[in-house]
């Protein structure tokens, strides 16, 4: 393809998701956009990039951004954040006042094996009056998230077998998450780039392996904006190859929790002015 026709793919992906494609990254473009060239008859990229010009292509615009996102998770992903999460929750419930609604997000949640996870953590923990919302800009993990249905390979991923056969069913050959699971966890199409305030506070933030696809000055728009979204003592939780340092002075690492972060005084101070 030749380079005006990706710089121009490339910028709409960016302005979409936030996602940065370098031109390394071409060879994606090929494997990834075939299927949906084929089903458009569009013969190639070029032809899909000189489509694209077009601003009444809007579905089409959805459809390659979605395409050239990375979906990738499992279930107790890493596992640190939700021995971390295991010990932060009994202590953060004690300080709310009675009737508190624990909220968490899962934000960036792919096919909601983080929220599932979260969710059998308070159901371990004995948390009944709690809510999980995961979102993603994906129409098509979000789908695959509220399902709850998940492969072989998926669940032997993290998941340890006793939590299978306690909150999963099988299903033709496949597993679903079982009812009381399910109920916990509400899952919607969001882009991270948006205006969050109408979701309002929530006591814990999961946004990990997402931000390593963004450019810095994106990175620090997303987590001022999760930030903002947050209880004053409430945690956020990055993936092992993300931080938060040289991007925002608004959440500060908790010390010795590798991918824990907290509102930083400062950031705080200038949320509140
Ligand atoms: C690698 S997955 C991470 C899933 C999960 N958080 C985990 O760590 O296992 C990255 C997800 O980010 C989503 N994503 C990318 N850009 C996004 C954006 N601007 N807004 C919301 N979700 C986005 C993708 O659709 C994808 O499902």
């Amino acid at each position: 393809m030749n380079a005006e026709g990706f710089a121009s793919i490339a910028a709409l992906v960016k302005a979409r998701s936030g996602i940065v494609l370098t031109p390394d990254k071409e060879y994606m473009l090929d494997t990834r956009l075939a299927p949906l060239m084929k089903q458009a008859g569009i013969p190639n990229l070029d032809a899909l990039a000189l489509k694209l010009r077009d601003p009444r292509a809007d579905a089409l615009a959805r459809d390659v951004t979605e395409a050239l996102t990375t979906n990738e998770s499992s279930f107790f992903r890493d596992g640190k954040p939700f021995d971390h999460l295991k010990r932060l929750l009994p202590p953060l419930m004690a300080k709310r006042p009675p009737g508190h609604r624990l909220r968490i997000w899962s934000a960036a949640c792919s096919t909601g094996q983080e929220a599932y996870s979260v969710a059998m953590i308070l159901q371990e923990l004995g948390i009944k009056n709690a809510e999980i919302l995961g979102t993603d800009l994906s129409r098509e993990v979000v789908e695959r998230a509220r399902d709850g249905v998940f492969t072989q390979f998926e669940v032997q991923r993290g998941l340890p077998v006793q939590m299978l056969v306690k909150h999963f069913r099988q299903e033709r050959g496949k597993w679903r998450v079982g009812p009381s699971l399910r109920e916990m966890v509400r899952f919607e199409e969001r882009n991270l780039l948006g205006d969050h305030r109408a979701l309002g506070k929530f006591d814990v933030v999961f946004c990990r392996n997402v931000l390593i696809y963004f450019d810095p000055q994106t990175k620090g728009r997303v987590l001022n904006a999760l930030a903002a979204q947050m209880a004053p003592d409430g945690v956020m939780y990055l993936g092992g190859a993300e931080t938060v340092l040289g991007l925002t002075d608004r959440l500060a690492p908790v010390s010795g929790e590798r991918g824990a972060y907290a509102l930083a005084a400062a950031g705080q101070a200038r949320m509140a002015g």
